[in-house]
C-alpha cells in the first residue's frame, strides 16, 4: 500500500464514528442546497455525502441525486435516511480523487465539509470539475483556518505526528484565495458566503467528549495518545477546552462553528 492508499484507509477506518454528528450538520446541509441553487429534476453529485445529509435535502426537492462517500458504515446510515424521508438515491462507496462517473453527468456537485479531506486539492477539485456539466455549479462548505473548527486542526496538529508527504491540511479549503486559485480558469463567477452551525453542548467537557467518540481525526488522535503518552493526552484534553472556551456560549448551550459555503459555475 502506498503513502495514499494507508492515508485513505485511516480516513475510513475514523469516519466510520461520525454519525451522530449529524445532528450537526443537518440544519447547514439545506444551507448549502440553497447556495447551490439545487432545484427538482436536477442532477446532484454530493461528494464526501457522509450520512445523506445534503443528498437526501436535495432529493426532498426533487433532485435527481448521487451520493459517494469513503466510509461504508456512513453509507448505511444514508440507506435508512433516505428510506425514512422516502427518497430515492444512488449511493456509491468511492474516492473523491476517482470518481466513477463519465465527465458532465452533473448539474450540480456539492461537498459538505467533505471533499476537504481528500488529500490532494488538485486531484479531487479536478474529479468534480470533470463531473460537472458545463454551465453547472459546484458549491461546497468548508472550514476557514481562522475559526473554531479550522483552529481545532490546527490544535490536533501539535498534537500529531506530521501529514504524510503529499497531504494537503483540510483547512486551506477555508481560504477564499487559495480556493480561487484551486477552482482556477474552470470556473467563473465565484460566490463566497458565510454561515454558522450553533452546535448544542451542555459543558465544554461534554462537547469535547462528544468530539472524541465521533469525529475521525479526534478520535485517532486520543487513540494513539491513550497508549503512548497520557500526559500529552491531558494537555491535549487541556488546550482543546481552552480553545472551546473562546466558542461556548453558555447563555444557550452551543458551541458557535462558523464555516465558509463557496459556489461557482464551470465554463
Ligand atoms: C466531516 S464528514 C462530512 C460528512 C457529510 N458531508 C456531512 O456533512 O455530514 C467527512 C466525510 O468525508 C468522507 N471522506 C473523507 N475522505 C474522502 C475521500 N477521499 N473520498 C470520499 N469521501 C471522503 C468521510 O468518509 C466522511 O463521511
Amino acid at each position: 500500500m502506498d503513502v495514499l492508499d494507508k492515508f485513505k484507509a485511516a480516513q475510513r477506518a475514523g469516519w466510520a464514528f461520525f454519525a451522530p454528528l449529524q445532528t450537526f450538520t443537518t440544519v447547514p446541509a439545506a444551507r448549502l442546497v440553497g447556495h447551490a441553487g439545487i432545484r427538482s429534476g436536477m442532477r446532484v453529485l454530493d461528494v464526501a455525502c457522509g450520512t445523506g445529509v445534503v443528498a437526501v435535502t436535495a432529493a426532498r426537492m426533487g433532485a435527481r441525486v448521487t451520493g459517494l462517500d469513503l466510509t461504508p458504515e456512513l453509507l448505511e446510515v444514508a440507506r435508512t435516511n433516505a428510506a425514512l424521508a422516502a427518497v430515492a438515491i444512488d449511493w456509491h462507496e468511492g474516492d473523491v480523487e476517482q470518481l466513477p462517473f463519465e465527465p458532465g453527468t452533473f448539474d450540480v456537485v456539492v461537498s459538505q465539509f467533505g471533499h476537504m479531506f481528500a488529500p490532494r486539492p488538485d486531484v479531487a477539485v479536478a474529479e468534480m470539475l470533470r463531473v460537472l456539466k458545463p454551465g453547472g455549479t459546484i458549491a461546497f462548505s468548508t472550514w476557514p483556518p481562522e475559526l473554531f473548527v479550522g483552529r481545532m486542526f490546527a490544535v490536533l496538529s501539535r498534537y500529531m505526528p506530521p501529514l504524510p508527504p503529499g497531504v494537503s491540511p483540510p483547512p486551506q479549503w477555508g481560504e477564499p484565495s487559495i480556493i480561487r486559485e484551486r477552482l482556477g480558469t474552470v470556473v467563473r463567477d465565484i460566490v463566497f458566503d458565510r454561515d454558522r452551525i450553533s452546535a448544542p453542548a451542555l459543558s465544554i467537557g461534554h462537547y469535547r467528549d462528544f468530539t472524541e467518540k465521533t469525529a475521525g481525526p479526534v478520535i485517532k488522535l486520543v487513540e494513539t495518545l491513550s497508549a503512548s503518552d497520557p500526559a500529552k493526552l491531558a494537555e491535549f484534553r487541556a488546550a482543546y477546552d481552552a480553545l472551546t472556551a473562546q466558542y461556548f456560549d453558555a447563555a444557550q448551550n452551543i458551541v458557535r462553528q462558523d464555516y465558509l459555503m463557496t459556489r461557482a459555475t464551470k465554463n
